[in-house]
């Protein structure tokens, strides 16, 4: 089975601390074991927020915002190739055949962003379609999909299984209202839905929680399906 994993930095590294790390890490080696291809991309978490507000201050344009934003998010990719050891390609791919070589290698492939304009859902998104991935999984703080943002609104509800279109249609007025936060950003939505990628989007901060929805599919979040399409074939096999 072929999974692409995203692991916001504020799941992987709210603070630095190696045992969160070094969990993040030892789930992903035993997917590896369990015969799961894996490509992993880390996301910048607050650290990137720091960054870009001190630069935005600073006078640095949105490129260049962008640019200090996949900088750490690659210092964070660096972080976790730290602790996956020989399992890992060494260095963070900065390009998706890079990245589709090492998984085809059998390695661990981690990476961070991409290109300026985006975040690392989308750089997962396309990194799964690109590796025709059997499931995409996105590793977040909040528990799923909700139909307003639960942090600013106690009513909001977790969607448990939605279609990609529905994600879209979710995300667009989300992405037009400043201070809402989207559970994935709009271009990683729509590319799962071009692909009719099987996605889902979970609570990562235990990384077990990862481990069960990979391997079996088990997970309080939110799937999100694609109209037609089957169940991974390793789920079925496990039934
Ligand atoms: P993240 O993917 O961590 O952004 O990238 P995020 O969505 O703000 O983080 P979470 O999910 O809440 O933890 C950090 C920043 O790096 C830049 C963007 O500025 C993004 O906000 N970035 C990242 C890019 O410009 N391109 C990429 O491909 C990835």
């Amino acid at each position: 089975m072929r999974v692409v994993i995203s692991i916001g930095g504020s799941v992987l590294a709210p603070e630095l601390e190696s045992e969160r790390v070094t969990a993040h890490a030892e789930v992903l080696e035993s997917l590896a074991a369990a015969d799961c291809e894996l490509g992993v991309v880390v996301g910048g978490g607050g650290v990137a927020r720091e960054y870009i507000d001190a630069a935005r201050t600073l006078g640095a344009n949105e490129v260049q915002l962008d640019q200090l934003g996949i900088d750490v998010t690659r210092i964070n990719a660096r972080l976790l190739i730290s602790a996956l050891g020989p399992t890992a390609k060494p260095t963070p791919a900065t390009d998706y055949d890079t990245a589709g070589d090492a998984i085809r290698r059998g390695d661990i492939s981690v990476m961070g962003g991409i290109a300026p304009g985006q975040t690392t859902d989308a750089v997962a998104a396309a990194f799964a379609e690109y590796v025709d991935a059997d499931l995409l999984v996105y590793a977040t703080s909040t528990e799923g999909v909700y139909d307003a943002d639960p942090d600013l609104d106690s009513e909001a509800i977790k969607y448990t299984t939605m279609s990609p279109g529905e994600l879209v249609d979710l995300i667009v007025p989300m992405s037009r209202d400043a201070g809402a936060s989207a559970p994935v950003d709009l271009l990683a939505a729509k590319l799962i839905e071009r692909s009719g990628m099987r996605t889902v989007v979970l609570d990562g901060t235990d990384p077990s929680v990862i481990e069960a929805a990979v391997l079996r599919g088990d997970h309080n979040g939110t799937d999100i399906i694609p109209h037609g399409s089957s169940e991974p074939a390793a789920w079925v096999e496990t039934e």
